[in-house]
């Protein structure tokens, strides 16, 4: 089955000739969005119930969870997060995109102690991360559901050989073993999806500096390292994965950092523009230029300094600072956090997700949190390219929102904006701050949307509250945005033994928690974000 791009190219209101589209933004233009009535009451902060609690006028259901067969030998991965929907010609239907980001032993096989974990048990964590490639449909009466025994049902894992793309070996290599801490993602213009390595370290460790050869393990110790030493070097990338021919390749051209997402837009001259965070306190905002239409395979890797407003380029050739401190380009990117400090590249509070404005090209990026320098709350930072051209250089920047007791949400990570304009956040209070001071407010993690116009144009409102020690992820729309496609990641996460479970959604009593896909509709949801396609 082919399956098209139309969701993500209409939301940027562009073809993949980069020339304005029919149907969707034709669509939102001819029909007003007459919201200006539009009471939307959002929940009371605080919330604190084991279950996805919605607003009046909205309904879920679990789609997919944790373990279920979806072919031969193949079953949905652990703590799904980043969602992507790649509509088949008929928009409903489709293939589903999932990330799974990280374990959680005691859920996977029980054995907790990382030195006492065998091959295989470490093995059965590595094939439930990486990703899934699911087929999903709605029937007539709206209802989503997955066909398990589809042929384009796929999983890549943390055992899946995976090319290098890069122009000199990495360690040695020009092919990893596996893709795992997979986070936030992105879709390109051509319709393959960007699956990204965060918090990698956690598996097979980081060096100690990148002149350094010896490795410190992270701070979550798989274990993994006891059965395979794989490079550190391999991982922290950027995958690229075409969802119909079930391949993928890392992406080196993009950097190697704690890669949160990687989000897409067309430049006007056809070449791709990738807007990326490194989430870790302290580090930066990158953008990728691509060199050619259609191929993210080698471009040019900019760091943003918000102080001066302007995308540095991380080039050796464009900074003898850079010459001297790396032996090659690709040792460069491989280190690329060094090379961006070098540079005068701006330490932030934890950038998270990257969405694009479709309506006016906005560029927003949640910036979480930063305890230590007494920011709890996070904000996010809206980017103006100058001319409002992604192709620029220089841009102005400035705080869009800032989270807190006043707007509701705090600790925000995924972002969307739905086929109407309107952004969705999701917020990440960590397991071991979430109902503590000073977050107390804010109850358990929960799903918010800032309206562009009504009467809470502008304004945080509560839309979904999370079940307990779960943060709600990779938010994505049905391309009629009538549908909103959730994951709900980590539910039960602070159970410290199978018989003192924290969380026991979906299935309630005594069940243990299952990382879950909901699926989101209702007349809220037609009336706010819905559109004709
Ligand atoms: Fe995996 Fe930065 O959230
Ligand atoms: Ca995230
Ligand atoms: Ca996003
Ligand atoms: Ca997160």
């Amino acid at each position: 089955m082919h399956y098209s791009r139309r969701d993500f190219l209409s939301f940027l209101g562009i073809s993949s000739t980069g020339v304005l589209l029919g149907s969707y933004a034709m669509g939102c233009r001819n029909r007003p969005l007459n919201m200006s009535e539009f009471n939307f009451k959002g929940l009371p902060q605080g919330l604190s119930l084991d279950k996805v609690t919605l607003v009046d006028g909205l309904n879920s259901n679990v789609i997919l969870r944790y373990g279920d067969a979806i072919g031969p030998n193949k079953a949905f991965g652990f703590n799904n997060d980043y969602i992507a929907f790649l509509p088949a010609q008929d928009p409903k239907q489709g293939l589903l995109w999932v990330n799974h980001e990280y374990t959680n032993p005691l859920f996977i096989h029980g054995v907790i102690d990382p030195q006492a974990k065998t091959q295989a048990q470490v093995e059965q964590e590595m094939k439930a991360l990486g990703g899934s490639i699911v087929h999903i449909s709605q029937d007539p009466k709206g209802h989503w559901s997955i066909d398990a025994a589809h042929p384009d049902n796929h999983r890549i894992t943390g055992l899946t050989q995976i090319p290098l793309v890069s122009p000199a070996p990495i360690e040695g290599s020009h092919t990893a073993m596996g893709t795992f801490a997979n986070c936030a993602g992105g879709v390109t213009p051509w319709g393959t999806v960007l699956t990204c390595e965060e918090n990698y370290q956690d598996y097979y460790g980081e060096r100690i500096a990148f002149d350094k050869r010896e490795i410190k393990k992270g701070s979550y110790n798989t274990g993994w390292d006891r059965f395979y030493q794989n490079p550190p070097e391999h991982y922290g990338w950027v995958v690229e994965v075409d969802a119909e021919q079930k391949s993928a390749k890392k992406l080196t051209a993009l950097g190697r950092f704690s890669h949160e997402g990687a989000t897409c837009v067309q430049a006007k001259d056809g070449r791709t523009v990738v807007y990326m965070g490194d989430d870790k306190a302290d580090e930066c905002i990158y953008k990728f230029i691509s060199k050619r239409a259609g191929s993210l395979e080698e471009g040019v890797l900019y760091v943003a300094d918000t102080s001066k407003g302007s995308w540095v380029e991380l080039d050796r050739e464009a900074h003898p600072v850079l010459k001297e401190a790396f032996q090659n380009q690709t040792q460069l990117l491989t280190w690329a956090r060094q090379a961006a400090k070098l540079v005068g590249g701006t330490p932030q509070h934890r950038p998270e997700d990257i969405e694009i404005n479709p309506n006016n090209g906005d560029v927003l990026v949640a910036l979480t949190n930063h305890k230590s320098k007494e920011d709890f709350f996070g904000s996010i930072l809206k980017i103006k390219e100058h001319n409002g051209d992604h192709l620029s250089l220089s841009f102005a920047s400035e705080t869009f929102i800032t989270g807190g007791p006043e707007t509701g949400f705090a600790a925000p990570d995924n972002l969307t904006f739905d086929p109407r304009g309107n952004l969705w956040i999701t917020t990440d209070i960590s397991g071991s701050s979430v109902n503590k001071t000073p977050y107390s407010f804010h109850g358990n993690n929960g799903l918010f949307v800032v309206p562009v116009k009504g009467s809470n144009a502008g304004k945080a409102v509560q839309v979904a509250s999370a079940p307990h020690d779960a943060e709600f992820t990779g938010p994505c729309f049905s391309p009629d945005g009538k549908t909103l496609f959730l994951s709900v990641q980590h539910p039960g996460e602070g159970s410290k033994s199978l018989s003192a479970l924290t969380s026991n959604w979906p299935d309630g009593g005594d069940a243990s928690p299952a990382p879950s896909i909901i699926a989101i509709t209702g007349p809220v949801l037609e009336e706010l974000s819905g559109v004709k396609v």
